[in-house]
């Protein structure tokens, strides 16, 4: 396995839109899907798509925080060929980084409930429902997939900055109200 390169907030790779995966479960794919999960346990995300390293392919990686609350063992997920769609109207508002914007957070509008599918590592088809953190993931990776990233999809058109100063001056304020 190995550690890839992540390509940063500029790059036109991560505008483009990705080719769909032909051939599911070949070893080629699993070593894709092993280094993105390699690259992105070391820098510590939660999620990454192949376009941010450089891969045009529809797949990401992702941890599901379901399973992170149950113990210690980082258990890392993948999709393959994703396709989304909402349960319901209901959207919520809440930070989210991007391992291709270090340093950075940005206040972003999503929606609470989504039904998910795609194929796993070895090809299995998934189908698969998810709310909270775990839908907010899936739209966030999905998203990249697509060549989108969650500065188009700002809550508020100021809310993004570094993540000292949102702690600093934006949930300070958040929390002053709760
Ligand atoms: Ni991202």
């Amino acid at each position: 396995m190995s550690i890839l390169k992540i390509a940063k907030f500029g790059h036109p790779i991560l505008l483009k839109k990705t080719q769909e995966v032909k051939d599911i479960g070949s070893e080629k794919i699993k070593k894709i899907i092993y280094d993105m999960s390699e690259t992105m346990l070391d820098y510590n995300g939660v999620g990454l798509a192949a376009p941010q390293v450089h891969i045009n392919k529809s797949i990401f990686v992702f941890r599901n925080p379901e399973n992170l609350k149950q113990d210690s063992n980082i258990e890392v997920s993948a999709i393959i060929n994703p396709t989304i769609e909402k349960i319901g109207d209901e959207k919520n508002d809440d930070w989210e980084g991007c391992l291709s914007i270090p340093n950075m957070l940005g206040l972003v509008r999503r929606f609470s409930e989504i039904q998910y599918t795609g194929y796993d590592i070895f090809g299995n088809k998934l189908q698969v429902k998810a709310k909270g953190l775990h839908a907010r993931i899936i739209q966030h990776e999905f998203d990249h997939l697509k060549g989108v990233l969650y500065t188009k999809r700002l809550a508020h058109r100021d809310a993004f900055g570094f993540e000292n100063e949102i702690e600093r001056y934006w949930k300070k304020k958040e929390n002053e109200k709760k």
